[in-house]
């Protein structure tokens, strides 16, 4: 198959509050001239398996769409992105008061693990907390620095409490621009399958994904079940990203495919190749922007 290298017109700065192992929010430059192509009226963009949303928060801050959809399964994902969304100035205060300190890092870890759903503020700050505070950002990683702080880097070193403070607060000022949900990715597109003004970005969890990153719980036949709903949209615009594999690649023959590099800065340093799939306007936008080449990358 060919590898490309994608060009987009301008490149987006890191948006989300969240760190997000594989997070994609360098594509959010080739989703802006996308939408930008398709000129939607008032374009929606969806994220069905949102993560840390960090194209999504890019697109709508910079009033490239209208309406953000955000929704994980995760519970802990969920409580936090309703959190950010629906009780604003209380997260930004827990972000500027907290401590960061070991104890609180337990703290936290125990509000973490109960998983309580009936304080979505605690358990989303908790997901938060950990998520900026532990190695990687992964959930069940150690803690920067270790449990003794004699690590170079220490617990507060991806804590800068102003800039996730503006990060957030700036959400904040678009809730009504936000929808958060917690359901089945399926249920998402399905939702939005018809919808001409949507733009669906689909980030589902990989086939040989690193379960400890995220809750992984996908298995051959959530793939193929995915695929059948991705393969029955009508009126939406969608990508996709996914490893490369040949279950996918076959999943979605009739699909526009391509591979491309990605920088992973927590499992896979380096570069990986990763596939991409898209609906047909969407790929003939990127037909016109790409340069086919052997060195595949995201640049400007
Ligand atoms: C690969 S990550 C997405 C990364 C994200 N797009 C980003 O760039 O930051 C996949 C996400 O899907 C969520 N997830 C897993 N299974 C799901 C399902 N069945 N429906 C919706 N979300 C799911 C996980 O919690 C995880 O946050």
């Amino acid at each position: 198959m060919e590898r490309v290298k994608v060009v987009a017109s301008r490149r987006y700065g890191t948006l989300s509050p969240l760190r997000y192992p594989g997070g994609k929010s360098a594509l959010a430059g080739l989703f802006a001239d996308v939408i930008a192509a398709l000129a939607l009226p008032t374009p929606c963009y969806v994220e069905p398996y949102a993560g840390g949303a960090g194209a999504g928060i890019a697109l709508l801050r910079n009033e490239l769409v209208d309406h953000l959809v955000i929704n994980d399964l995760d519970p802990a994902v969920h409580a936090f992105w309703h959190s950010v969304v629906h009780k604003n100035e209380a997260f930004v205060e827990l972000v500027e008061t907290t401590p960061l300190t070991i104890d609180e890092w337990s703290a936290q870890r125990e509000i973490y693990r109960a998983a309580d759903e009936s304080d979505l503020l605690a358990l989303g700050f908790a997901f938060f907390y950990l998520n900026r505070t532990n190695r990687s950002g992964v959930l069940r990683g150690g803690v920067i620095g270790g449990l003794a702080q004699t690590g170079t880097y220490k617990i507060d070193a991806r804590f800068n409490r102003s800039t996730l403070s503006e990060r957030i607060s700036a959400i904040g000022r678009l809730s009504d621009k936000i929808t958060v949900s917690n359901t089945d990715g399926r249920a998402v597109i399905l939702a939005h399958a018809n919808d001409t003004n949507a733009f669906m970005y689909i980030d589902p969890p990989y086939v040989k994904a690193g379960s400890q990153l995220y809750l992984n719980s996908f298995e051959h036949r959530d793939h193929t079940a995915l695929a059948k709903v991705v393969n029955g949209i009508k009126g939406a615009h969608w990508l996709m990203t996914y490893d490369t594999s040949p279950l996918i690649e076959r999943l979605y023959a009739k699909s526009f495919q391509r591979r491309y590099a990605l920088n992973y800065s927590a499992r896979h340093p380096g570069q990986a190749d990763e596939l991409m799939i898209a609906s047909r306007y969407v790929a003939d936008v990127i037909r016109q922007t790409e340069l086919a080449t052997t060195d595949a990358s995201i640049g400007t």
